[in-house]
């Protein structure tokens, strides 16, 4: 399965982007728990360069709970603070106050050292379309939510939001596109949603998902549609399709109608907690040659 998937409109976003980095001292990039590596754009690192970063893994609801540990703490070995949240509750997102504080701590430190007046920390959410951003703006800025206009220094017309005086939110999250030359990287986007079905054949996606599931998490398809797994990933799709009474006239089955069933269901979690993902055992780091620079 090939996935072309380019978006025409790339170039403002990322100017625009480029522009708002500049007035921000924190950068929050949220990523899909279930695919956390898939899930990041790649070009973040050069848009950010030289801000405090912070990684939210959320839908952290949707994953397993197993493999969220085992990123947050692949994360950390690299030095790299990663949150896991469920955007749409709020008190989930609350918690990321103090990673927030600990993430410009050296900024904030610098500027007292340098007696500077403390002013909030500003931030911006940035992401690929449908991780969760919007949400996660709203849950963050709930009822204490301020607008704080124009002011010197700052764009006209870019709205920040101010969290309890000591955090300021750009309302505008800075939309990123996923990047995939991996095919696996586009199945994995397609499988969580994050790329129009419209583009792209369901049939041939659940059986991705068919696959993907028999390895990753034998006997999840058994006991929620009561079918045998141990057959190709065909005839598990056929199963389903016959369990949940996708015919067609003449009593064939309609595969476009089963798959279409299995991706919703694996999408709101249906299928249960299910990551695409799982973090590397151990984080390899290449040691500098001596002989460089
Ligand atoms: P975006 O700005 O990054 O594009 O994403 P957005 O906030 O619009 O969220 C995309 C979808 O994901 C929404 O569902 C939203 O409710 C859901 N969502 C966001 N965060 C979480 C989370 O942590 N866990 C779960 N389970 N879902 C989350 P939707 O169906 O498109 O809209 P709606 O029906 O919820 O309004």
């Amino acid at each position: 399965m090939d996935i072309q998937w380019y978006p025409g409109h790339m170039t403002k976003t990322i100017r625009q982007m480029q522009e708002d980095i500049k007035l921000v001292d924190l950068v929050i990039e949220v990523l899909d728990a279930r695919i956390p590596v898939s899930s990041r754009n790649p070009d973040i690192d050069a848009l950010a360069a030289g801000k405090a970063r912070l990684l939210v893994l959320n839908k952290a609801d949707l994953a397993d709970e197993r493999e969220n540990t085992r990123w947050v703490r692949y994360y950390k070995e690299q030095g790299i603070t990663a949150v896991l949240t469920d955007a749409r509750n709020r008190g989930s997102v609350k918690n990321l106050m103090p990673a927030i504080t600990e993430a410009c701590r050296e900024k904030t430190e610098r500027d007292r050292a340098r007696g500077m007046k403390e002013r909030p920390i500003r931030t911006m959410i940035a992401g690929i379309p449908n991780v969760g951003k919007s949400t996660f703006i709203n849950s963050f800025s709930g009822k204490a939510m301020t607008k704080t206009g124009n002011k010197p220094g700052v764009t006209r017309g870019k709205q920040w939001i101010r969290l309890g005086g000591r955090v300021e939110l750009l309302d505008t999250p800075g939309l990123l596109w996923p990047k995939f030359e991996d095919k696996t990287v586009g199945e994995n986007l397609a499988l969580i949603g994050s790329i129009n079905d419209q583009i792209l054949d369901e049939g041939e996606l659940a059986l991705v998902l068919i696959r993907r599931l028999r390895e990753g998490y034998p006997g999840k398809l058994a006991l929620r549609y009561k079918i045998e797994e141990t057959d190709t990933d065909l005839s598990c799709l056929e199963e389903i399709g016959r369990k949940r009474g996708c015919l067609r006239k003449g009593g064939e089955i309609d595969y476009g109608r089963a798959a279409s069933i299995l991706l919703d269901e694996y999408r709101s979690g249906v299928l249960g907690r299910i990551s695409l993902e799982t973090a590397p055992d151990k984080v390899i780091t290449i040691a500098k040659d001596p002989q460089e620079s």
